[in-house]
């Protein structure tokens, strides 16, 4: 099947290079090449070859991911998964120019400001509901650090599928919980209510000092990603989220 073709113009505009009008400027100035030769009409047709980001040179550095992006990022602690929200975002931890891309990346799910680890990214939006759906049964593991010793009942307790947290009317599904040592342990859920782990806690009487999410479906955060730091995710790593469903 041969790869879908769209205007030159469009698809740089759309990954964020600048309007329409600038790119056609910057196709006249001969910065955009295809194969090492100057494409001199942005609107010419281009075919999506996957292999187009290698191909296709603008001001000499490679063409941007095209759409269907998706990002392993190792988020840090202090910043928000917003659009609009004041204090540093996740999305100023990516090139400047993602944040005019066009369908835009959105984190698929959020961690809170105060929890670190693994956070996904994806312009996508099959793909994103895909893994948040509770259908999907994507699993997320979190590691927490308590204030005070387990009592020893929460684990039982978390399973069941039984616990309502304040506010809510419907009890949270079972999730698991495997113990650490007396204050540091485990607990993988397949929900995403709003601040769950921290709330769940608070629940049995406890506190959450510190979250970081390691593991989302069968993909683990990578060890050497650092916090801070994004990776674009391969398909076979985007297969990892759906394994063991
Ligand atoms: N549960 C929380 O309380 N916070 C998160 O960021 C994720 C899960």
């Amino acid at each position: 099947m041969s790869a879908k073709a769209v205007r030159l113009d469009k698809l740089l505009a759309n990954l964020g290079y600048g309007s329409r009008r600038e790119i056609q400027g910057l196709a006249r100035a001969g910065a955009i090449r295809l194969d090492g030769a100057a494409l001199a009409d942005a609107g010419d047709r281009i075919a999506l070859d996957p292999d187009l980001p290698d191909r296709l040179t603008v001001d000499g550095a490679g063409l941007d991911p095209l759409p269907g992006l998706c990002l392993m990022l190792h988020k840090p602690l202090g910043v928000t998964c917003s659009h609009k929200e004041a204090g540093p975002l996740v999305y100023g931890l990516l090139p400047e120019r993602w944040r005019r891309r066009d369908p835009p990346l959105s984190t698929v799910g959020r961690l809170d400001k105060d929890t670190s680890g693994l956070l996904l990214l994806t312009d996508d939006g099959a793909l994103l509901h895909r893994i948040i759906s509770p259908k999907a049964h994507v699993a997320k593991r979190y590691r927490v650090t308590l204030d005070r010793p387990l009592a020893g009942t929460e684990a039982a307790l978390f399973a069941s599928g039984s616990l309502m947290l304040e506010g809510e009317e419907r009890s949270l599904l079972p999730v698991r919980l495997d113990v650490e040592d007396a204050t540091h342990c485990a607990v993988t859920l397949t929900e995403g209510r709003y601040h769950q782990v921290r709330r769940m806690f608070a629940a049995v009487g406890n506190h959450v000092t510190a979250l970081h999410r390691d593991r989302v479906g069968g993909l683990d955060l990578p060890d050497d990603l650092a916090a801070g730091a994004y990776r674009v995710m391969t398909a076979s790593d985007v297969a990892a989220l759906f394994a063991g469903e």
